[in-house]
C-alpha cells in the first residue's frame, strides 16, 4: 500500500485506535512503522490513535501523526469544529501516560476482552448455529458477521435488528459500514461493555429473535 501511495503520489489514511488491543498474537507492524521501509511514504501517510478504546471513551484524546502542512490544515479544520480538544482531559492523559501505567492497563484490558469475545463466539456457535457465519476475532471490540439464511433464518441484517430489538437486543446492521454495494447479511456485535453474563443473555435472545 504504502508503494502505491508513493507510485500514485496518494495520501493514505491509516485509522487505527485497536492496534493495542489484541488477544494472543500483535497484529502486523502498523503502516506508520513500516513508512521507514519505503522511501517517500512518510509525508504520504496520516496515521490517527486514540486513547478511547485501550483507556476511556470519555477523556476524547487521540492524536493525528502527519506531515506538519497537512498536520497545520487538519488542526485549523479542528479548531473550527471544537476550538480544541480539552486541555484538562489532554494534560489527565498526558500525566496518566508519563506515570507509566499504560503497559499494565493495556494488559488488563486485552485480557478482559479476549474473555468477553470468547465468551460472545461461544454464545453465537450455540445459540444461532449456522444461521450465521464469522470470524473468531483476534483483537478490537466488535465480531462481524453474515446471517446465512439457513433453515430458513433471516438473511436481511436490517430486518434480523428489528427482531432483535423486540427481544431487547440491539446491534448495528453492516450496510452503513459499505462505502459501496453493501452486504445486507451483514452485521456488527459490539462485546464492548457488556459482561459475560450480559453477553451471554444478549446472544440467548438473538437466538430467540432468529426464529420470531
Ligand atoms: C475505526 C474507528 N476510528 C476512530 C474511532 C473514533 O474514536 P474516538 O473515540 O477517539 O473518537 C472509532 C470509534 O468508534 C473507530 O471505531
Amino acid at each position: 500500500m504504502l508503494e502505491l501511495a508513493v507510485q500514485y503520489n496518494t495520501l493514505v489514511v491509516e485509522d487505527d485506535p485497536y492496534g493495542d488491543l489484541y488477544f494472543g498474537e500483535p497484529p502486523p507492524p502498523s503502516l506508520l512503522a513500516l513508512t521507514d521501509t519505503v522511501p517517500g511514504s512518510r509525508d504520504l501517510l496520516a496515521h490517527c490513535g486514540s486513547l478511547s478504546k485501550v483507556l476511556s471513551p470519555g477523556l476524547r484524546v487521540g492524536w493525528l501523526i502527519a506531515q506538519p502542512e497537512l498536520l497545520a490544515k487538519a488542526t485549523m479544520c479542528k479548531q473550527f469544529s471544537d476550538a480544541h480538544t480539552s486541555t484538562f482531559a489532554q494534560a489527565t492523559a498526558a500525566q496518566y501516560l508519563k506515570a507509566g501505567r499504560m503497559p499494565a492497563t493495556l494488559a488488563n484490558v486485552r485480557k478482559v476482552y479476549a474473555e468477553r469475545a470468547k465468551a460472545m463466539g461461544d454464545a453465537l456457535k450455540r445459540e444461532l448455529g449456522d444461521a450465521i457465519e464469522f470470524e473468531q476475532p483476534g483483537g478490537g471490540l466488535f465480531f462481524w458477521a453474515r446471517l446465512t439464511g439457513a433453515n430458513g433464518g433471516p438473511k436481511d441484517a436490517g430486518e434480523f435488528a428489528k427482531r432483535a430489538i423486540e427481544q431487547g437486543v440491539a446491534f448495528v446492521p453492516g450496510v452503513p459500514f459499505y462505502a459501496a454495494n453493501p452486504d445486507v447479511s451483514t452485521f456488527r456485535l459490539s462485546f464492548a461493555t457488556a459482561d459475560v453474563a450480559k453477553i451471554e443473555e444478549g446472544v440467548k435472545r438473538l437466538g430467540q429473535a432468529l426464529s420470531k
